[in-house]
């Protein structure tokens, strides 16, 4: 805007200037000035139009392009018109993904709770109708860290009370947040842990190499977080007197509303409230060019509606940010592309993305398949049913965002082979020719095959939305577990090479000998990296594959991997399967110190020793004993050979 108004006066003065010289240049001089001035004036156009950025994409027909100018408004407005829309949104966890700390919207455990780790003892606790959080102080606790002083020399632990102000979550995680007076919400390091109702530390939370102390990482929301999980965004970063950034953050409403999806909704309901207007504002075929329903855009657009959160949109394109208050430019019916990048590798994370070069960043597997949650779009845009069947899959093939079921808010039947018959009905005649399994078999599941469960996040693991045929050439060194190992997990790699060759003649690809002869999801436990253990271990707890591959020999396995685990959300995927099998029900504490852990995993494998023990004939690619114990010499061989560098999943 700037820009626009400096370049105007500057080309109004030139031009004036211009207009009072002409009577004293001789013919030749003005024909040469007026040349001039007719390229300084074009010039000057194109560079109003440069500065301005490109178009904006045609959003839905706006008579007077109020998009940006539009008073936000909160879902409140839509209510008298919109009675069954909003009540279904209202029970969808989009709109309770952010919200203020009050007694209604608090989910943790405040009840006075207290929750110890790394020495550190933090209090939770409610006075009236606020909440507070008593732990240590993060300042001391940093000028600890950077002198150097250890744990056990630090003396007592100077304590600090904050308030808790705002909530993250509230469906695996609630995070807590503490407003500072700079503006700035800070992430309280203390995560209450939805599905096991219990408090835990952030290095527990996340796919993170467990650090030895009780960290404080600074991790600000108006940074961070702000973009995909509110409505109508606007970062407004202040500059501090004395250095540093505050921030008068603003949102129209907290959570995802009505006006994420649909776009700014002021014309509209100034229309349809016109008795002049009203009615006669829809289009023939039913519809109302003032607001966007992403079910009428075509598939692209609609699923740019959803990309922005769910298509890790992070990083903005310079072009359509005001860089002064970084209110988000993207309107629903717009092209998301015009004003983020959605990245489609780790690669160009590095390079367009806000994140450090040569970090491994975690989000892809190594054939491309993305490994993380809010990556739906680009899982989706990968798939050949999205590419072949262009302009017919979307996001609302499957997904219902007014259904009755918040829980992945899919359309009837999606989670059944009806979600694939729509487009590919001649399966539902060959099903068990296609499958080989039972028609009642888990294995005759389309997902388990084609969208199996390859993505980790928030401790658990969720079905991959890259819908891809089960190559084995794609599990070779990409870490990517297969599909079939994912269910058979006490077989190899080997095995499922066999199978698909003799089921659909499909060419077997060479494998080193480890992965023809023994079970895949040891070889991924023992040797791959952190984000291949995540998966594979939240594997042992889906009750599909232990019906598929026996409960009788993962636990010993399970407790000998719990030994060398250094990733904490590893060990709590690994005991999550163990409570599940049989004698694996004794405690053990995911996040306490190593010498504690090390005391109940004896335990554990003393009641898992009297259990019967699996039969080496019936599992022939798990290297047992004739005893049915584990051969210690290929367990540490394979352990030894580990690739185990540092490594978070971006969640
Ligand atoms: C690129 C967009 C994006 C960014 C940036 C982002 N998130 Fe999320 N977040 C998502 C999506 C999408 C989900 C839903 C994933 C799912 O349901 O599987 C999610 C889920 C979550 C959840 C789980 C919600 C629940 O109800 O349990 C938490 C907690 C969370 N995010 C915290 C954060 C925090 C804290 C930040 C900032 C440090 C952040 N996220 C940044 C997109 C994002
Ligand atoms: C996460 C995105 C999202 C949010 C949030 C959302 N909607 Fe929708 N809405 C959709 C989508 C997608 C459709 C079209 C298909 C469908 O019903 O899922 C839709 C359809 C509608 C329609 C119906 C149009 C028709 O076809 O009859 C209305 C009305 C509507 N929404 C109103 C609202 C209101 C009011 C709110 C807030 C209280 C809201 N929506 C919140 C995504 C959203
Ligand atoms: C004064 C009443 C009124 C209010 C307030 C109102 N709407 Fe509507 N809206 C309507 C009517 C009438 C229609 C057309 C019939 C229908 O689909 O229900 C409509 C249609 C829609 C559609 C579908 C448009 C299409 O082309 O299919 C969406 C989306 C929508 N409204 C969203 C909203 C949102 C979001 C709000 C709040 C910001 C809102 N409406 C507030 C009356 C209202
Ligand atoms: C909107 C329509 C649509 C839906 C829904 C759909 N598909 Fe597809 N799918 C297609 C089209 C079209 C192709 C063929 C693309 C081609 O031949 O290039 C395809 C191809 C495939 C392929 C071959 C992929 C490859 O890489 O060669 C598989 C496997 C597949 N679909 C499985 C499924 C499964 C499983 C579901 C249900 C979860 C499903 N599809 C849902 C349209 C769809
Ligand atoms: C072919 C069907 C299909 C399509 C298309 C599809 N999804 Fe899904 N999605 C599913 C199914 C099935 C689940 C639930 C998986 C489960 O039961 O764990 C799911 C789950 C999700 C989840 C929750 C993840 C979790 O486990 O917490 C999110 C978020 C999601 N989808 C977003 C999207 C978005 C965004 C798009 C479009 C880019 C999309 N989906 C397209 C079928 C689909
Ligand atoms: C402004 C960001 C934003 C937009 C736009 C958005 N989502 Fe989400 N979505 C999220 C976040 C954040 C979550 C996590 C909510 C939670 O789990 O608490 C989520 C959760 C989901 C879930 C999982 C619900 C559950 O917890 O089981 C599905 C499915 C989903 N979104 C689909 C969609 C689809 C489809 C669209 C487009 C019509 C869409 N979303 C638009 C941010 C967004
Ligand atoms: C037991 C695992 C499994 C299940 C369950 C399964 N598929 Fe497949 N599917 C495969 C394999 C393996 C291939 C690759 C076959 C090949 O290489 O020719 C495949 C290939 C496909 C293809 C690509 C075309 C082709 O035949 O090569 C489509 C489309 C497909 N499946 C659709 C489906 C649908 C729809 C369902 C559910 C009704 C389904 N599949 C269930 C394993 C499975
Ligand atoms: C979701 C779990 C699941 C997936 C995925 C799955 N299966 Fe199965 N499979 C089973 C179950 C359960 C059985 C036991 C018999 C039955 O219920 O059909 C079985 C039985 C078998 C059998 C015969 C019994 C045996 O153990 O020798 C073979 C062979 C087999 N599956 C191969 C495959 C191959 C190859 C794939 C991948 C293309 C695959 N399965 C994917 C669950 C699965």
């Amino acid at each position: 805007m700037f820009f626009r108004i400096a370049l105007l006066l500057t080309l109004t003065v030139c031009l004036l200037i211009v207009y009072r010289m002409r009577g004293t240049l001789r013919a030749k001089q003005r024909i040469m000035v007026s040349a001039l001035a007719t390229l300084l004036f074009g010039g000057g156009l194109f560079a109003l139009e440069w500065f301005d950025g490109p178009d904006p994409a045609p959003g839905p027909p706006q008579a007077d392009g109020c998009h940006a100018l539009s008073v936000p408004l909160p879902s409140q407005t839509c209510v008298e018109c919109h009675k069954t829309r909003h009540a279904n949104w209202h029970h969808s966890y989009h709109r309770t993904m952010t919200r203020e700390a009050t007694p209604e919207n608090v989910k943790a455990d405040f009840n006075d709770a207290v929750y110890e780790f790394m020495g550190v003892s933090s209090r939770m606790y409610r006075r009236g109708d606020r909440y507070f959080v008593e732990t240590a102080d993060p300042e001391w606790l940093a000028r600890m860290d950077r002198q150097g002083v250890p744990p056990d020399r630090r003396g007592p632990i100077p304590r600090r009370v904050f308030s808790v102000d705002r909530l993250v979550g509230s469906h695996w995680f609630q995070q807590i947040l503490h407003r500072d007076e700079e503006g700035r919400y800070l992430r309280i390091p203390l995560i209450y842990h939805l599905v096991e109702k219990r408090w835990i530390h952030v290095s527990g939370a996340f796919l993170a190499p467990e650090l030895p102390k009780f960290l404080w990482d600074v991790v600000i929301w108006n940074e961070s977080c702000l973009f995909c999980h509110n409505t109508g965004p606007n970062k407004n970063p202040e500059s501090l007197f004395g250095g540093g950034r505050g921030y008068n953050t603003e949102v129209s409403e907290l959570g995802i509303s009505c006006e994420a999806c649909h776009g700014p909704g002021e014309r509209h309901i100034q229309a349809q409230k016109n008795p002049d207007q009203g009615g006669r504002l829809l289009d023939p075929n039913g519809a109302d060019p003032t607001i966007a329903n992403p079910a009428r855009l075509t598939v692209k657009r609609c699923d740019d509606v959803c990309a922005r959160c769910h298509g890790a949109a992070v990083a903005q394109r310079h072009e359509g940010w005001d860089p002064d208050i970084c209110a988000d430019p993207f309107r629903p019916g717009q092209e998301i592309r015009k004003t983020r990048f959605l990245v489609w590798s780790e690669a160009e994370f590095r390079t367009e993305g806000p994140r450090r070069p040569n970090e491994i960043d975690g989000r892809f597997w190594g054939d491309g398949t993305p490994l993380t949650t809010a990556l739906e779009y680009q899982g989706m845009a990968l798939s050949k049913c999205y590419q072949g069947g262009e302009g017919k899959m979307s996001c609302l093939s499957c997904h219902d965002m007014h259904g009755s079921d918040p829980n992945h808010q899919l359309k009837e039947g999606m989670r059944t082979n009806e979600a694939c018959y729509g487009c590919h009905d001649t399966y539902r005649k060959k099903l068990v020719e296609h499958t080989h399994h039972a028609a009642d078999s888990t294995g005759s599941l389309c997902q388990n095959c084609h969208m199996p469960h390859q993505v980790y996040s928030l401790l658990t693991t969720h079905r991959s939305h890259r819908i891809a045929v089960p190559r084995v050439r794609d599990s070779i060194d990409t870490g990517k577990p297969h599909a079939c190992n994912l269910c058979h997990l006490d077989k190899s790699l080997g095995w499922t090479g066999d199978q698909l060759q003799k089921w659909y003649g499909t060419k077997p690809e060479p494998l080193s000998d480890d992965d023809r002869t023994i079970a895949s999801s040891l070889l991924h436990l023992t040797r791959s990296d952190a984000r291949s253990r995540a998966v594979v271990a939240g594997a042992f707890s889906w009750p599909p594959a232990q019906q598929a591959s026996g409960r009788d020999w993962p636990g010993l396995l399970l407790t000998r991997i719990l030994e060398e685990e250094r990733y904490p959300a590893v060990r709590y995927l690994a005991h999550r399967a163990l409570k599940s099998l049989p004698g694996g029900a004794g405690d053990y504490n995911y996040l306490a110190q190593p010498s504690r852990r090390a005391a109940q995993i004896r335990e554990l494998q003393m009641s898992l020793r009297d259990a019967p023990r699996p039969d080496r004939k019936r599992y022939p690619a798990l290297p047992l004993t004739a005893e049915g114990l584990y051969s210690e010499d290929v367990l540490d061989r394979l352990l030894r050979g580990r690739k185990d560098p540092d490594l978070g999943v971006h969640e």
